[in-house]
């Protein structure tokens, strides 16, 4: 047989072997080293997926990593969908004409800052279901899901001439549990569905060993600066076998309301290259981060609403394009081609336009554009109406009375209280404020909660984030039954029912219309409007937020003609203008934060300690640091102390509350109440990050700060717990100063507390 090259030429559409080796991957037997890049097909329109993967190539991989999210393909149970923005199997076949192989990420769990991290919402319709369990009722339609990937995709694996390398199973396993049981089954599934190349599995350093089987490769993820204690990490665990990292992030993703990422290119091209030379393999986590349209964008834990924008500070930008970091990463690749391999050159950047200012004249308020309501006795979830996502009200006839204080036990995510078609009042699950006072009613008085939800968490144990109202109301202790609840679909296209008519007041849809003579790219300034979501000619943009710190929403080309085109705008606070233009380049880094929702809810006044429970000397092992209470404990404020090394600031990864049953406690409630110092300009050292799941993100005190360092949790309720463990930062070389205490206590620690968290 003629010898065919490492690369994929496109014209290779022979059967190949792909195997993992002793020291190598091993094409066709011979040494392969993997340089991949993550892409997301859902997160660019399919007419660029081409010239995305041009890019791709033209930067230096040889391979994509691919993630499907599985309620991109079955939002509904039981329908399946690989066709136009969900055709996995033709976006395979294009990476293999540009060059590129595949490492397939099917899931069933992926992250990715996508709605649910992938999961379909209806799995949140079974009240107690364990995802990523082996409890049936997540198994058997994981199962399914699993079937039909194989069914699909298993044509396009390179051992029958395709470019599928390696299957990942599930995602960051090791970081949710550790049921090798649940991991093996997935991937028989897998194997049985007919996949024959490698099964591999991903994790951060200090997870590897949970949910670890010999029968499944595994790679290692970790961003900047961590390559050298990873990687002793993956060998200790797998002695043989290539190195590989699994995600490499060459920045970050972006949150509402919290600083934009960015990251010098100079010190992830000199780590990538320093891979290459030691032949590791890497997958450049994002390559191209692209756009969360519609409403698929997640939430990071415990409750950070991701934006749109998932620029990631990729070295391919939102809109395709080249960016520092890219060339840089490019000169890297050019000195470690494989023999005979040629970089194409980066294809031509799409064209770009700006739109001139659209007046939006035409409104719809939404009270008035209101569906066929389901009646219930008390308010429940959205999921248990049959509805996925994006807004639902639910409205009652209040009896006259005195002002009175109005509670739910918590409402996902925003929630607006109108008395009478009048705003009254706001609950914000960022604050874990689920109250509000009521004013008096003279007679019998209509009540409305509009619930408009934001991506579910897509992270932890969080991800079952089940939206809209988790009942009962109460108005003055007293329940409040007989409620009509209106479905907002939002994503459903409802734009051809509205009835517009001249601009009002309130939540609404905004309309208007403009005429193009060319087409291009272009980024819709959003600063104008408060807070929702843009359709253009019927496609969804995205969410959008005056808050920022994007302030434009990507709007591709395809999605434009010439002529005339029609925009829509739901804004749920009002505009300030009903204007829109369309820019030449993104803002995504505009920070207002005076424009959010009041008051961020921190406790005032000065720490006063009470006797702690744990103390510990700082370990300057890698990994997770855990301390017992002695005796099970009771109590809703967590705090944690630590000394700093003289000058050093001090750096949490992630901090973690045990509760009896030995697990780790679920965060849905918590929320940062206090903390001694935190850095908010220079690095991104918010003190959030230590309980946002993400080890690769850090609390740390301000440059300069004093210790000790504290940081207050409120936990949303009085909990039992049997102690806490903490994760340093960084590569554990002298991770959170020299020592640390922890405390637990049912008092405040002598800090004034906000307002809304007075109640339980
Ligand atoms: C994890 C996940 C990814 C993504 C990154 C952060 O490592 O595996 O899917 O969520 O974090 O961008
Ligand atoms: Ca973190």
């Amino acid at each position: 047989m003629l010898e065919q090259p490492l690369t994929l030429e496109p014209c290779a559409r022979l059967p190949r072997t792909f195997e993992i080796g002793e020291s190598e991957f091993l094409l066709d037997g011979r040494p392969i080293l993997i340089r991949c890049g993550e892409i997301h097909f859902p997160r660019v329109p399919r007419e660029y997926w081409r010239h995305r993967l041009k890019m791709c190539r033209a930067l230096g991989l040889n391979a994509v990593c691919a993630y499907l999210f599985w309620n991109f393909h079955e939002w509904n149970e039981g329908c399946f969908d690989w066709s136009g923005q969900a055709d996995a199997a033709e976006f395979c076949r294009m990476a293999q004409e540009e060059g590129l192989w595949v490492l397939l990420r099917p899931g069933p769990y992926a992250c990715a800052e996508w709605e649910m991290g992938g999961l379909p919402w209806w799995l949140a319709r079974r009240t107690d279901i364990v995802l990523r369990s082996t409890d049936p009722r997540f198994m058997a339609p994981a199962l399914g899901y699993l079937h039909e990937v194989a069914r699909v995709l298993t044509p396009l694996q390179v051992t029958r001439g395709g470019p599928i390398l390696m299957v990942q199973v599930e995602n960051e396993y090791g970081s949710y549990g550790d049921d090798s049981i649940y991991i093996g089954l997935l991937r028989d599934a897998l194997v049985a569905g007919g996949f024959e190349v490698p099964t591999f599995a991903c994790n951060p350093p200090q997870d590897l060993a949970n949910g670890f089987r010999p029968d499944l490769f595994q790679v290692v993820n970790f961003g900047a600066g961590a390559a050298r204690t990873a990687f002793a990490a993956l060998r200790e665990i797998q002695p043989t076998g290539p190195l590989m990292n699994g995600e490499y992030y060459p920045a970050w993703f972006d949150m509402w309301g919290r600083r934009h990422h960015v990251a010098a290119p100079a010190p992830i091209a000199a780590e990538l290259e320093h891979m290459l030379e030691n032949r590791h393999s890497f997958s450049i986590y994002m390559a191209h981060g692209g756009t969360s349209f519609g409403l698929w964008a997640g939430a990071d834990r415990p409750f950070s609403p991701d934006t749109t924008s998932y620029d990631y500070d990729a070295p391919i930008s939102e809109a395709g394009w080249i960016t520092p970091k890219f060339d840089m990463i490019r000169r890297v690749a050019v000195r470690h081609l494989e023999a005979g391999e040629r970089l194409p050159d980066p294809p031509e950047p799409k064209p770009v336009i700006e739109i001139p200012p659209i007046l939006l004249n035409e409104c719809a308020p939404l009270f008035s554009n209101l569906p066929a309501p389901v009646l219930d006795e008390s308010p429940r979830p959205m999921e248990e109406y049959g509805h996925g996502r994006g807004a639902i009200l639910y409205r009652t006839v209040l009896p006259a009375g005195p002002s009175a204080t109005l509670t739910v036990k918590a409402a996902h995510d925003f929630t607006w209280a109108y008395i009478g078609g009048k705003p009254v009042g706001f609950m914000d699950r960022r604050r874990q404020s689920y109250r509000l006072e009521l004013p008096a009613r003279e007679s019998a008085t209509r009540l409305d909660l509009l619930v408009y939800a934001m991506g579910r968490v897509n992270f932890g144990k969080e991800v079952l984030d089940r939206k809209g109202i988790h009942g009962p109301v109460q108005l003055g202790g007293q329940e409040l039954n007989g409620w009509e609840v209106f479905r907002l679909p939002l994503d459903l296209d409802p734009l051809h029912k509205l009835d517009f008519q001249a601009p009002a007041s309130g939540p609404a849809f905004w309309r208007g219309s403009f005429e193009l003579d060319s087409t291009g790219d272009s980024f819709l300034d959003m600063r104008p409007w408060g807070k929702g979501v843009v359709w253009v000619n019927g496609n969804m943009l995205g969410r959008y937020w005056q808050i920022g710190p994007a302030q434009t929403l990507y709007l591709p080309r395809p999605w434009l003609k010439v002529g005339r085109n029609e925009v829509v705008v739901l804004d749920l606070v009002g505009p300030r203008e009903r204007v829109l233009v369309g820019l030449k380049e993104p803002i995504l880094d505009d920070l207002r934060l005076h424009l959010d929702f009041p008051a961020p809810g921190r406790a005032t006044g000065t720490f006063q300690p009470t006797e702690p429970l744990a103390s510990a000397i700082s370990s300057r092992e890698t990994g997770w640091q855990h301390v017992g209470f002695g005796n099970p404990s009771r109590g809703r404020y967590l705090c944690f102390e630590i000394d700093p090394l003289a000058g050093a600031p001090g750096l949490v990864a992630e901090l973690d509350a045990i509760a009896e049953s030995g697990r780790s406690l679920s965060r849905d409630t918590w929320r940062v109440l206090w903390v001694s110092s935190e850095e908010t300009n220079y690095e991104a050292g918010e003190a959030v990050n230590a309980i946002d799941g993400q080890t690769a993100t850090s609390w740390r005190s301000e440059r300069g700060a004093l210790g000790p360092h504290r940081l207050v949790i409120d936990l949303g309720r009085s909990e039992m717990l049997t102690g806490a463990r903490v994760l340093p930062a960084g590569d554990g070389a002298a991770p959170c100063g020299t020592g640390y205490r922890v405390y637990l206590s049912d008092e405040p620690y002598g800090l004034e507390l906000p307002i809304e968290s007075t109640c339980d």
